[in-house]
């Protein structure tokens, strides 16, 4: 049975200022990207990749993939278009049962202990699930004018990571689902959550950082060199 890894890379990321999307930002001497797939390909080297990219893309480079199997496949409008891109891409090449871990590019220093045991804690799993952390913060809500309406409790709150990993057929079922009904998705296990199922929650170490903003560079950088030691 194949593992299908689905890595939404076509983002313009806008929220780094910066010339370039980041995944292709310098990141410990090697663009995000190649970390990104470095550590996939570590945990899975078997696994068949679709790489979403902007149809535009000039900086990519297929040196950085390290897979025997992969394709690219155009990225779409939003993060769940370029999903369901890949998705419709692997049609008549995926088995509706077969595991579909989605990977955002922007998170290069997940751990190949964490993926590997992500994996297995879906593989016997009927819905699929994601790595997740609990919130160690208070949780503030704003009033819209920078001061605080309310403290919301932080009790059983997790941030969402990726890899999320679900079954082919009822991923694609699910995010075709969520775009007819207009549901604005930013991750998988949400469009799951909205056929009325419930995606398990595999605490996950919490440096899996998403790069985001500027200072996130210099951050991750700092944690590969901590996990490298
Ligand atoms: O912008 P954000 O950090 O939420 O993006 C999450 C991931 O989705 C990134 O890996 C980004 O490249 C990807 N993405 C995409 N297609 C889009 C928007 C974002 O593949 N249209």
């Amino acid at each position: 049975e194949a593992l299908w890894l689905v890595v939404p890379a076509a983002g313009q990321g806008r929220r780094m200022g910066a010339q370039r999307p980041k995944q292709y930002l310098a990141l410990a001497g090697q663009p995000v990207m190649a970390h990104t797939l470095s550590r996939l390909h570590q945990a899975f080297p078997a696994a068949r990749l679709c790489l979403c990219l902007d149809p535009d893309d000039t900086l990519f480079d297929p040196a950085w993939v390290p897979f025997a199997h992969w394709q690219r496949v155009a990225g779409g409008a939003e993060r769940a278009d370029s999903v369901a891109h890949a998705l419709a891409a692997l049609s008549g090449q995926a088995g509706d049962e077969e595991m579909v871990l989605v990977h955002d590019v922007a998170r290069p220093c997940v751990t190949v202990n964490d993926l590997v045991r992500l994996y297995e804690a879906l593989s016997n799993d009927a819905v699929g699930g994601l790595l997740a952390a609990p919130v160690a913060d208070t949780m503030k809500r704003d009033d819209g004018a920078g001061r605080v309406a309310a403290t919301e409790s932080r009790q059983g709150l997790w941030h969402a990571m990726t890899p999320q990993g679900f079954r082919y057929g009822l991923l694609r079922r699910a995010l075709a689902a969520a775009r007819q009904q207009g549901l604005v998705v930013t991750d998988e296990a949400s469009a799951v959550e909205a056929l009325g199922l419930q995606p398990r929650l595999v605490a996950g170490r919490r440096d899996n950082l998403k790069i985001t903003h500027p200072e996130d560079l210099a951050l991750a950088a700092r944690i590969l060199a901590a996990q490298h030691a």
